[in-house]
């Protein structure tokens, strides 16, 4: 990497940190104002609100002024719908977490990433009631805000805390009964990007759900650079462009699921 491709990454990351830190006050203020909530595809645990279009329609025209060539893959419907990953693609995430945001007001995170040819090339997280961005690439280190995070321990199933998708769990899929018997213990917060922050942080070591392209872009891009395995279920590469079962641990947790899942 040249010293020109370094500081032009150092540079998008601290403008689309500046972005995320006006969206996470203004989301701050408004999550406990009167929020225009509304159910989708019929669902009335798949929730959508006027904060999560502004973001969307927010960020995706600030991506388009700054990168025009650009493709855009975002929750909401005001992206594009690319049919390969050549060049920039963005990933957006308005609100993660949106149940959370509209009844807890908390445990929500806004994302965005940034992949070139295929490549993961930077991510954030914004905590929203944590006031907090985790930020970063392989290329650039991983920070929370501006200190950086050091790489996560290695530790066996057995020692690990897994978060897991509540919904997997109460179906019954993938082996999740069996799985969560076997970790020390387990969690389910109900938002891929606070999960990843604890991955990140290294309270965790492994993550395993069903997830949207716009769900996993920031938090893959973030884990991979601290040496989290990133794969599908049966270890193979995610495809960004469709739904994956998405499992995220450290190297010995990864490779005891993979194992146990295929036997
Ligand atoms: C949801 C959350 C949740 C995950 C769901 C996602 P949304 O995102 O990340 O943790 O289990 O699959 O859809 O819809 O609130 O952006
Ligand atoms: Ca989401
Ligand atoms: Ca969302």
């Amino acid at each position: 990497m040249t010293d020109s491709d370094f500081k032009e990454l150092k540079a998008i990351d601290q403008m689309v940190c500046h972005w995320l830190e006006e969206l996470m006050h203004q989301a701050q203020e408004l999550v406990q104002s009167h929020l225009d909530v509304q159910h989708k595809d019929g669902d009335t645990r798949n929730l959508v609100t006027n904060v999560d279009r502004e973001n969307e329609r927010w960020l995706d025209q600030k991506i388009r002024t700054f990168n025009p060539e650009a493709k855009i893959i975002s929750e909401e419907g005001f992206g594009d719908h690319p049919l390969d990953m050549e060049g920039d693609v963005w990933f957006v995430d308005p609100i993660d977490g949106t149940m959370n945001f509209v009844h807890e007001h908390t445990d929500f995170a806004i994302m965005v990433a940034l992949y070139r040819d295929g490549q993961p090339l930077l991510g954030w997280i914004a905590d929203v009631m944590g006031n907090d961005i985790y930020h970063g690439g392989p290329a650039i280190g991983v920070q929370i805000n501006q200190q950086q995070l050091p790489a996560s321990p290695d530790l066996q199933l057995s020692q690990s805390i897994l978060m897991l998708s509540g919904r997997r769990l109460v179906a019954g899929d993938y082996g999740y009964k069996t799985l969560a018997q076997k970790a020390l213990a387990f969690r389910v917060i109900g938002s891929a990007g606070i999960t990843f922050s604890y991955l990140l942080k290294g309270q965790v070591n492994g993550y395993f759900s069903k997830l949207m392209p716009w769900d996993v872009a920031a938090g893959r891009v973030l884990a991979e650079s601290l040496g989290f395995i990133v794969t599908n279920l049966d270890g193979q590469a995610l495809n960004m462009l469709s739904s994956n079962t998405v499992l995220i641990a450290t190297d010995s947790t990864h490779h005891e699921i993979v194992t146990m899942l295929k036997g």
